[in-house]
């Protein structure tokens, strides 16, 4: 019975076209700037949101953290959705290494101008001011959900309005453009600094993006450095996103396609899926979680539980529909049996 592995969109490994890639690419010492294949992914990745610059770094945590060293001052506060990548999984980077206070708004990741508004300390020396939005587009946590267009130019406008700056976390940003049809471009141009990961759905072993104004890049390479990520000859990574950017961006509709076909089987199952996915991951749950969670080891298949008796699916470049079917089969012997 082969391993299927729904844990996240991070686990691909290079295909051999992409390793074909990297083994041919040209390097040189990108703390120099001199490393051709990330000049030329940072051009790339810049024309393809729309922005004057962007700068790779080894990781989506980092592209986080070099975007909050940019904009913020230590004791600033960071407005984010509730469950943010950014406070349950980066280590408590933001107030370690920024100095920073986030506080969530809204819900299931999603918030609008209002939300904002509300969460605005007023300017008076006895509050922390509050200097940054930062938006999850898709957002993890609440299962792949997309911050709708209107609803991020509403943040925009109430941020703005009250003299704040913009980050987006768009570590899944093409998996909302791939969803809604609405190009990346549209969602960055409402942002001062943009990140996204080529190691997710895209398929690459290492690397992510944090892209701004021109300006911003001198501030962004010193805060690259300060935290550990100038690269050497790493253009043999970059030569793997660059790849992705080419070849995997319109197959992502591939894994939006499986996972509405695994939430429809998992229904036909008698399971609950909620919410309906609207990307490539599937929230789903039983009633006897523990049981549950044996049983797919038993099958090989590994599906992580985000809390008891609900899981969390992530399908990707290597699930086919072919395993999804398998999958389906499998899941249907455990419920067979008695275990749901
Ligand atoms: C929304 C979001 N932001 C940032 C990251 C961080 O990426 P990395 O694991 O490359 O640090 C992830 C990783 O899963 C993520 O889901």
């Amino acid at each position: 019975m082969h391993t299927i592995d729904f844990r996240s969109d991070t686990v691909t490994r290079p295909t051999p076209a992409m390793r074909r890639a990297m083994a041919d690419a040209e390097v040189g010492d990108d703390v120099y700037g001199e490393d051709p294949s990330i000049n030329r992914l940072q051009e790339v990745a810049a024309r393809r949101l729309g922005v004057e610059a962007a700068l790779f770094v080894p990781t989506g945590t980092m592209a986080n953290q070099v975007a909050l060293r940019t904009l913020s001052r230590p004791g600033d506060v960071v407005l984010c959705g509730v469950n943010s990548h950014l406070i349950l999984y980066e280590s408590g980077a933001p107030w370690a290494l920024s100095g920073v206070q986030v506080q969530t708004i809204g819900r299931d990741g999603l918030f609008d101008g209002d939300d904002v508004k509300r969460a605005v300390h007023p300017d008076e020396f006895h509050f922390a001011p509050t200097r940054i939005v930062e938006v999850e587009n898709t957002h993890n946590r609440s299962g792949g959900r997309v911050f709708p267009l209107p609803l991020a130019k509403d943040v925009a406008a109430a941020a703005r309005h009250a003299g704040m700056a913009l980050h987006l976390d768009g570590a899944r940003l093409f998996n909302a453009e791939v969803a809604t049809g609405t190009p990346v471009s549209a969602w960055a141009e409402l942002f001062d600094t943009i990140s996204f990961c080529l190691s997710k759905g895209l398929g690459a072993p290492v690397g992510s993006l944090v892209c701004g104004r021109r300006e911003l890049l001198a501030p962004m390479l010193r805060a690259r450095k300060l935290l550990g990520g100038g690269m050497r000859q790493a253009g043999v990574l970059a030569a793997a996103g660059l790849y992705a950017l080419e070849h995997h961006v319109e197959r992502l509709a591939d894994d939006h396609a499986n996972a509405r076909r695994l939430a429809a089987g998992l229904e036909k199952l008698g399971l609950r899926v909620d919410p309906p996915p609207e990307t490539n991951m599937v929230l789903f749950e039983v009633e006897d979680g523990r049981a549950f969670s044996r049983a797919l080891g038993e099958r090989s298949l590994l599906i992580d539980p985000l809390a008891p008796g609900r899981y969390r699916a992530v399908t990707h470049l290597d699930v086919s529909e072919a395993d999804i079917d398998e999958t389906l089969g499998r899941i249907e012997e455990i419920v067979k049996g008695g275990v749901r």
